[in-house]
């Protein structure tokens, strides 16, 4: 059993002390799951892997960050915490701040937000602010709120946040035993992939773990790096991912240029694709934006990525549950039919008469 929390786990890599009170749910060690019918389905020899981030306390990666910054937030002294959000970074800031007992504001885009992630921000206790704009007005307004107030930001441009999710790297590598081929990951405000190139660097110049090539994937309403400027009204049915002006843009791109890796945009259509074969061949429920980085493995191997190196391994992080987004799941669905309560009636419509 690894210890309970990444702080604890990978404590000699992270910027903590002796004197600072780790506020944990005991986040991190999720499963890396082998999805051998996702690679038969795809008809492709490929050894896929998926980092289901969906298991962290919260249902999302952003707890490998957050036990980080309210664990440096505690140290510092402070009281409280605030952040703009697509929904997780909520949820997550929300349940370590209650941990810590400090206070937290969330500010939302109004309208565009799952609604398990506003279902948990309000049940941590967090003041939920909906901001009529998106995510990038409300991560402006944050940005300004802590230059005049005494209030910790714990959006990923807290470079505690950064620091918490190398983690993950540094899980897939203990698990693998090196380092993936490529590294699959969705791409929204851009933290993430910084995060993990900067974990898979950090274990390489130790352990000689090798570097994955990596690969972003944003939707393409809302793909402002692919594009090469930011796109003013983002779009996507993937929310968690609607973002026009990445703050982490500059790490996304370091990452993608130092390990020769790209970054691309899949449509919603790919991305609901993935996301229902993950559930149906696999039994993994992700969030759609989490599928992103599945609908990269269909579109590259589509482009020839793999020519080369058909037997390749191929790490996807999903990084949300889909529990977080009901609606959504419940939308890609025929309506489920009501019958009498009577056997006849129940085994002709399972049909199994
Ligand atoms: N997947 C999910 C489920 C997310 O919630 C996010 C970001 C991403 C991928 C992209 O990660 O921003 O590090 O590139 N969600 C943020 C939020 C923006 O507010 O919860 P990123």
């Amino acid at each position: 059993m690894p210890p309970a929390g990444v702080i604890e786990r990978y404590r000699s890599f992270l910027p903590v002390g002796p004197a600072t009170p780790v506020v944990t749910l005991s986040e991190g060690s999720t499963p890396l799951i082998p999805a051998r019918r996702l690679a038969a389905a795809l008809n492709c020899e490929l050894r896929i892997f998926l980092k289901y981030e969906g298991m962290n306390p919260t249902g999302s990666f952003k707890d490998r960050g957050m036990t980080m910054a309210l664990s440096k937030a505690a140290e510092a002294g402070a009281r409280a915490v605030v952040c703009a959000s697509t929904g997780n970074t909520a949820a997550s800031a929300a349940a370590y701040a209650a941990r810590a007992g400090m206070r937290a504001v969330v500010l939302l885009p109004a309208g565009s937000v799952a609604l398990g992630k506003v279902s948990q921000a309000l049940a941590y206790g967090a003041r939920v602010l909906a901001v009529e704009g998106n995510f990038d007005h409300a991560l402006q307004l944050v940005r300004d709120l802590c230059d005049r107030f005494p209030i910790t930001l714990v959006n990923s441009i807290n470079p505690f946040r950064i620091e918490g999710q190398k983690t993950g790297a540094f899980e897939i590598v203990d698990e693998l035993g090196r380092a993936p081929d490529f590294h699959f990951i969705p791409v929204g405000n851009a933290g993430n992939i910084t995060a993990y190139w900067r974990g898979y660097r950090e274990y390489d110049a130790l352990k000689t773990s090798g570097l994955p090539r990596m690969m972003g994937w944003q939707a393409e309403g809302a793909a402002p790096i692919v594009l090469g400027r930011p796109v003013a009204d983002p779009h996507t049915l993937a929310t968690a991912i609607k973002i026009g002006n990445p703050a982490s843009w500059a790490g996304a791109v370091a990452a993608r240029d130092e390990s020769g890796g790209h970054i691309g945009a899949v449509s919603d259509d790919e991305i609901v694709e993935a996301y229902k074969m993950l559930s149906r061949l696999e039994g993994v429920f992700c969030e759609p934006a989490s599928a992103a980085s599945v609908a990269g493995v269909v579109r590259s191997l589509r482009d020839g990525l793999f020519r080369e190196n058909p037997r390749a391994v191929v790490v996807c992080v999903l990084t949300g549950h889909g529990l977080k987004d009901p609606e959504r799941a419940i939308k890609n669905c025929d309506a489920i039919p009501t019958v009498p309560a009577a056997l006849e009636a129940v085994a002709s419509a399972a049909g199994v008469s």
